[in-house]
């Protein structure tokens, strides 16, 4: 891949391993692509490499700690972390993927991360008995579900004498991932869009309500990944206990109410919308507003019809690209053409809960994406993250972004 990285400030971080040389060679190809290159340096980074390297081949100054005295510009040490476009820490040892695991501060590097609201990639290099530790392990999939992405080491021979896994990738390699990210990023640039997940609820009291399965995760996914293309991603959620993704405006309700509210405050200007939430079709009609005590004998509620937020929007539309998910246990294909039709949709995501691996809570799906044409796309088992590519896919290709 040949990208054109001008007018993009990359934070390079280098933690201190043996193959923080490779880093040298990352932050000279970038400059050459034409990046901004401004390299932080932890202690132990500075015994493998010096200072007056990187600042040679940045043309920059290179932070190595946090007391330094600040010379080159004249605001504060998070100044980095709002100015780049971009953070890659290469490589990342154990030490410094821990620390940033639990959220520790107590360098310029970490501190930065911390800080910043731009992409992280992590390439983490060490040892492999280091990196299959299961405390290792745990503490990546931690950074990796708060949004960071991991670029994983090769297998080889180690400087520690071993074979495994635990090497950093050859430097084009690494380049060619984040080159990756920004090239996605350009496709949704300047398209706002809406996305829904998360289940609502409907109180019956002030300690109890009807809810459903929904984690969030699908519509989440789809979320996250709007904001990695360059969109303006806006995630109206229900009840998650998922953390805000990375780069999205997130709005939280509870109720089916609270999200018509919040999702037609968004439309007008939108250019797409994906509803992954799942809905409550009722709510109870009369909320009381002290708990209810317990009583003999039954009790039964009553139930009201909530407004069908995806059939208001389908009516409502003018420009805006409208995805539906189906959330079926019987006759997937024949009531998900009957939603796509009833609401107006341009294409909808089916989905057979009953299905194992599909559905609510896990981390994977299995869908057909139904159009209005009559196309039916059918997708295998796969991750939740991979599924919301797809669908952004299509809705890329029904803006026309892709083209431009
Ligand atoms: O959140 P996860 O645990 O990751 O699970 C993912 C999921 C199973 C929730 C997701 O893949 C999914 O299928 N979401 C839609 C769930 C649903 O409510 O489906 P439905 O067939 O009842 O509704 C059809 C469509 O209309 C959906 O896009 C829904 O958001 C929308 N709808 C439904 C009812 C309503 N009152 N208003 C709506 O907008």
């Amino acid at each position: 891949m040949d990208m054109d990285w001008k007018g993009k400030t990359v934070l390079l971080g280098v933690s201190g391993g043996i193959a923080a040389y490779k880093a040298v060679e990352i932050a000279s190809r970038m400059r050459k692509a034409g990046a901004e290159v401004h390299v932080i340096l932890t202690r132990a980074a500075q015994e493998f490499v010096t200072e007056l390297t990187f600042r040679e081949i940045s043309g920059n100054p290179v932070n190595t700690g946090m007391w330094e005295k600040v010379t080159h510009w004249n605001v504060e040490h998070i100044a980095l972390a709002r100015m780049a476009d971009l953070v890659l820490v290469a490589p990342a040892t154990a030490n410094l993927i821990a620390k940033l695991a639990v959220g520790m501060a107590d360098d310029m590097l970490t501190t930065t991360i911390l800080a910043t609201h731009a992409p992280i990639f992590l390439a983490p290099a060490m040892n492999s008995n280091m990196f299959r530790n299961p405390v290792t392990q745990k503490n990546i999939k931690d950074l990796q579900d708060r949004g960071m992405e991991i670029i994983p080491p090769s297998s080889g021979h180690l400087a520690c004498g071993a074979d495994g896994v635990g090497r950093l990738p050859e430097p084009v390699e690494i380049l060619s991932r984040v080159e990756g990210y920004f090239c996605k990023a350009g496709a949704l640039q300047g398209k706002k869009i809406l996305v829904t997940a998360g289940g609502t609820i409907a109180p019956i009291d002030p300690v109890r309500f009807i809810g459903n399965r929904s984690s969030g995760k699908m519509g989440y996914a789809v979320a996250e990944a709007a904001a990695k293309r360059g969109a303006d991603a806006v995630l109206v959620s229900g009840v998650s206990a998922l953390p805000d993704p990375v780069g999205v405006r997130t709005i939280r309700v509870e109720t089916t109410e609270e999200m018509l509210r919040a999702v037609l405050e968004e439309f007008p200007d939108s250019d797409a919308v994906i509803k992954a939430a799942a809905v409550a079709d009722y709510r109870v009609k009369q909320v009381a507003g002290q708990k209810i005590k317990k009583s003999e004998g039954d009790w039964s509620i009553e139930l009201v019809r909530n407004p069908d937020i995806l059939h208001t929007l389908g009516q409502q539309k003018t420009h805006q690209v409208l995805v539906g998910f189906a959330a079926e246990t019987q006759n997937l294909m024949e009531y998900a053409k009957r939603k796509l039709e009833k609401k107006n949709l341009d294409f909808i995501v089916a989905n057979d809960v009953t299905a194992p691996g599909a559905g609510f809570q896990g981390e994977t799906n299995i869908a057909r994406m139904i159009f209005r044409d009559g196309k039916v796309e059918e997708y295998p088992l796969m991750q939740k993250t991979e599924l919301a590519a797809a669908i952004l896919d299509h809705v890329e290709r029904l803006l026309g972004a892709g083209m431009e």
